[in-house]
């Protein structure tokens, strides 16, 4: 089963996936940490996340483990790295490059263990649009800018992260602006995605709402 679950930042989609991830032992696929990785990278190496030919270049030689080994670093999920993943991910020679390894994941899903999984649950802003168009199940998922920002400002607070709401606002606008106005794969709704606004919502609401339509999807 592929499920894909597309949405802007901070909308909740993590905590569901890999709740759905678990419930129906699937495979989970952050296909953020993709961006996230080529963009600090060039931020590390002190080149301009923008520059479409070199951010083609680290996308290209991107592995599992590089990704992985680059996750740990401090700036993987700061503002900084958030920015640098937003500028490379409007590049459309770095999606292209980026395309065949998350295609390819759902041919032989495998835990981070190397076991075989169920199917994979896809996290992104292009699963269902782009990368598995032909997904089991597809969610897009949306919540206010202010409840975003609040949970991403919670979040980078427990993290001992120095920021201010302000400041948290203003960047996942300026994300929402960037990924939504990209010409190549742009923020949107699969026209067969269900759509899931959390404003309102509690976490296990959200993984009810979800739980019921893949069981009947199940059942049927
Ligand atoms: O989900 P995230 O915040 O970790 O994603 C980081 C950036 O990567 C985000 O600004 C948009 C981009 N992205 C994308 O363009 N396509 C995806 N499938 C996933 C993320």
């Amino acid at each position: 089963m592929i499920i894909t679950i597309d949405g802007p930042a901070a909308a909740g989609k993590g905590t569901l996936s890999s709740a759905l991830a678990e419930r129906y032992h699937l495979a989970y696929f952050d296909t953020g940490m993709l961006y996230r990785a080529v963009g600090l990278e060039m931020v590390l190496s002190g080149q301009n996340p923008e520059d479409e030919n070199l951010a083609e270049k680290a996308a290209k030689e991107l592995t599992f483990s590089k990704m992985m080994q680059l996750s740990q670093h401090p700036d993987f999920r700061s503002q900084v790295g958030g920015t640098a993943a937003s500028k490379v991910s409007a590049l459309p020679k770095v999606r292209r490059a980026l395309l065949k390894m998350q295609q390819d994941f759902s041919l032989n899903p495998v835990f981070a263990d190397g076991t075989p999984a169920n199917g994979v649950v896809y996290d992104g802003r292009d699963t269902g649009t782009v990368v598995c168009p032909h997904a089991d199940i597809k969610f897009f998922v949306v919540a206010s800018p202010e409840v975003r920002a609040k949970r991403r400002f919670a979040e980078f607070t427990a993290k001992g992260i120095d920021t201010t709401f302000e400041q948290v606002l203003a960047d996942l606008t300026a994300r929402d602006k960037r990924d939504s106005e990209r010409s190549t794969a742009p923020l949107k709704p699969a026209p067969d995605a269900v759509l899931l606004d959390t404003s309102k919502m509690t976490i296990q609401e959200e993984i009810d709402f979800a739980v019921k339509i893949i069981d009947k999807y199940l059942e049927a």
